[in-house]
């Protein structure tokens, strides 16, 4: 038997600047605390979790295998929920790409990597930015498309039109709750959603525009550890999103069931369900009231480490495979 090489790669979720970070506004995520691992090896017959593979089906698979010469079997798990904002899609990109990578004897740059993620992003869901790639892979905090920090510079990308440079970002000393819809909603609708808006309407263009100053807001009070200021830009943040219409009553509601423990609160990632998070010094409380409105909280420990290889064999997968997108 072929041996196994296993790889992970964590969430993220988006302090500020999802949506209008495809028109190449700046935004700032952090590493989430929850991964999915994606072990590979030789064999004889395709296989996922123990079933024949259809790679028609797994748009992220077909793409990172187009080079593979042979047959293999892959191995999930994930503690990330699909289709929740939480970046499972670039999450598996990126340990996939990397165990793969270790299957073929090489030792990936993290700049190979967010490539690899980044195309079996927009192969699963046709447009969007390299932000999710980025976090996942890089992990800890980055920022796109800051001003200054030319030193802490990780790599930019142009795709489009748009460019997007990725920078390093330390892990604010802050504490984020995050609360889950449990609404699947995958994230190319929503980015559909936002184009045809913006292509009908100047003041969608405007939202984006808007979105963008706000964010840069957010980065300056992250600077200056100003929980408040960074709050009230999240508040911000969530009502313009709301107005481009990628909120929903249910993230609405998690958003306003945190708000009186919170500095402040938002949806994260492409909305239309999925997950909402809160900036908070009372993260029980808002957990708790999170859960008395019917969502699922978990207190977040952000800046995990990046993509990396794990020594351990597969271990039975937790999650369906049915939607990472
Ligand atoms: C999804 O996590 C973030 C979006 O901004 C899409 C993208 O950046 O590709 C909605």
């Amino acid at each position: 038997m072929s041996r196994w090489h296993t790889a992970s790669a964590p969430g993220k979720f988006v302090i500020l600047g999802e949506h209008s970070v495809v028109y190449g506004k700046p935004a700032l995520v952090l590493a989430a605390d929850r991964r999915i691992t994606c072990s590979v090896r030789r064999s004889r017959h395709n296989t996922l979790n123990g079933e024949p593979i259809e790679f028609g089906k797994q748009p992220h698979f077909r793409y990172l295998t187009r080079n593979l010469r042979h047959a293999a079997d892959f191995v999930t798990r994930s503690d990330i929920p699909a289709g929740a904002g939480l970046g499972s899609s670039a999450a598996l990109s990126a340990a996939l790409a990397l165990a793969l990578s270790s299957m073929a004897g090489d030792d990936p740059d993290e700049r190979y990597l967010v490539d690899e993620a980044y195309n079996a992003e927009l192969a699963a869901q046709g447009s969007g930015s390299p932000m999710d790639a980025s976090a996942c892979v890089h992990g800890g905090g980055i920022g796109v498309n800051l001003p200054g920090n030319e030193d802490r510079k990780l790599w930019c990308i142009s795709r489009g039109g748009r460019s997007w440079c990725v920078t390093d970002m330390d892990v604010p000393d802050m504490t984020f709750v995050v609360g889950n819809t449990g609404i699947k909603a995958p994230t190319a609708p929503q980015v559909d959603k936002v184009r045809r808006f913006t292509r009908r309407s100047n003041f969608a263009a405007e939202m984006i525009e808007e979105i963008g100053n706000v964010t840069l807001c957010g980065y300056e009070a992250i600077r200056k550890n100003d929980v408040e200021a960074l709050g009230r830009m999240m508040l911000t943040d969530h009502k313009l999103l709301s107005i481009l219409g990628v909120s929903c009553k249910e993230l609405n509601k998690l958003v306003n069931a945190a708000m009186p423990h919170s500095y402040g609160a938002k949806l994260t990632g492409s909305g239309g369900g999925g997950c909402m998070i809160a900036l908070t010094d009372e993260p029980d409380k808002v957990a708790a009231a999170i859960e008395s409105r019917g969502g699922t909280a978990y207190i977040m420990k952000a800046g995990e480490q990046g993509a990396r290889l794990e020594s351990e064999e597969p271990v039975s997968p937790l999650l369906d495979l049915s939607s990472y997108v």
